[in-house]
């Protein structure tokens, strides 16, 4: 008789009520899609074994954030010896960066990270400063690249993104290519930097060159201790707020959204990936997108709330093309064009913590 397959994992979940970091230990049954929690210490059971279909087995890794009936849990350790070595191997997080002659690519690049199989944690478009510039490539300080390197990177908006996937570190470096364009494009024809970069320097991405990298890289642009990182990039004026659901990011429809916004002749001048405190809802990406017109126009370009309506009056519209219900309809923007300044503060100032 075999045993049936479960996953154990530590959780923390702080209760605003007590002002309390609880710990669990987590239980996953992925035979039926199950969980189960323990209080660790009251020793008890917190909740019976229940089907919970939000919860997948990529969600599973130390370090992530679930929402488990409105609980948001941090996994913060694998529980036994089954669950690290099963779920928790080959994971890594990586430091990706679409550098300035690249992010108006921003969509084929993501689109190509998603089908890599690789998911986007976190995202921010920023502008280095010079002196963030001097901190992030320290390494290079001596190097006669260095301050053609300063030059290009601050020279424009980046996109800064957490990957997360196996063996995450390789596999986004393999998918950029050689340092130098040129060189690329000989030797690895369909990477990023081979269809993107330029030359030696402006060479379209970043990735980490290892775990400890990754690691300082990531806490330069994600702090973990310090309230803010780097600032966004939002300008608040003469803008709208477009929000790509859920739902739509967990699909893998970034990349082509924001390819389509993008060939529409909108301007995104700024992107951050949060989460949103909303049940089972997983991270969604912010824009803010400009342009005198941008209100009304990106609205209609949005096309009706029903994709199912969308298709039939509107089919060239985002929900037409991206949307599957009216729920899950792909894109929201604001509606009211004075109310479009007020939708992008929030989520670039108030939820950019
Ligand atoms: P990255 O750090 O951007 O992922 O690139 P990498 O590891 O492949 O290359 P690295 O040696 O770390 O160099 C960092 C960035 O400096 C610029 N560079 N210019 N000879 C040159 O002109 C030269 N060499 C390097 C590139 O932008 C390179 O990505
Ligand atoms: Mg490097």
């Amino acid at each position: 008789m075999s045993v049936e397959e479960r996953f154990a994992f530590l959780a923390e979940w702080y209760d605003p009520n007590a002002a309390l970091l609880r710990r669990y230990q987590l239980l996953f049954y992925p035979k039926d899609g199950s969980v189960e929690m323990f209080d660790v210490k009251n020793q008890r059971i917190f909740l019976r074994r229940t089907k919970y279909d939000c919860l997948h087995l990529e969600d599973l890794f130390v370090g992530n954030r679930l929402n488990i009936f409105s609980r948001q849990l941090h996994l913060i350790d694998y529980g036994d010896q089954h669950t690290a070595s099963k779920l928790g191997s080959k994971k890594q997080r990586t430091l990706a960066m679409i550098k300035p002659d690249a992010v108006a690519k921003m969509g084929t690049i993501i689109q190509l990270i998603n089908d890599a199989g690789l998911t986007i944690t976190k995202a921010k478009m920023t502008t280095f400063s010079r002196k963030e510039a001097v901190d992030f490539y320290a390494e290079h300080q001596s190097k006669s690249f260095f301050n053609n390197l300063l030059q290009f990177i601050t020279s424009g908006p980046i996109i800064a993104m957490e990957i997360f996937g196996d063996e995450a570190v390789a596999a986004w470096r393999r998918l950029l290519g050689p340092t130098d364009s040129s060189a690329a494009r000989t030797e690895a024809p369909d990477s990023v930097r081979a269809k993107f970069g330029t030359d030696g320097t402006k060479n379209a991405a970043h990735g980490s060159d290892s775990i400890a990298s990754a690691a300082r890289e990531l806490e330069f642009f994600f702090p973990s201790t310090v309230a803010h990182g780097p600032i966004n990039t939002a300008t608040y004026h003469h803008c709208t707020c477009c929000i790509i659901k859920p739902h739509a990011v967990a699909e893998g429809l970034t990349g082509n959204i924001l390819n389509a916004i993008l060939d529409a002749g909108f301007q995104i001048t700024a992107l951050q990936m949060s989460m949103v405190e909303e049940l089972c809802a997983g991270p969604c990406i912010a824009l803010e997108i400009c342009g005198p017109e941008a209100p009304k126009a990106f609205r209609e370009f949005c096309g009706p709330a029903d994709p199912e309506i969308a298709r039939h009056l509107r089919p060239q519209t985002l929900r037409a093309i991206f949307g599957k219900n009216k729920l899950k309809n792909a894109v929201h923007c604001t509606d009211l064009p004075e109310d479009g300044i007020l939708e992008v503060q929030y989520f670039f100032k108030i939820l950019d913590g």
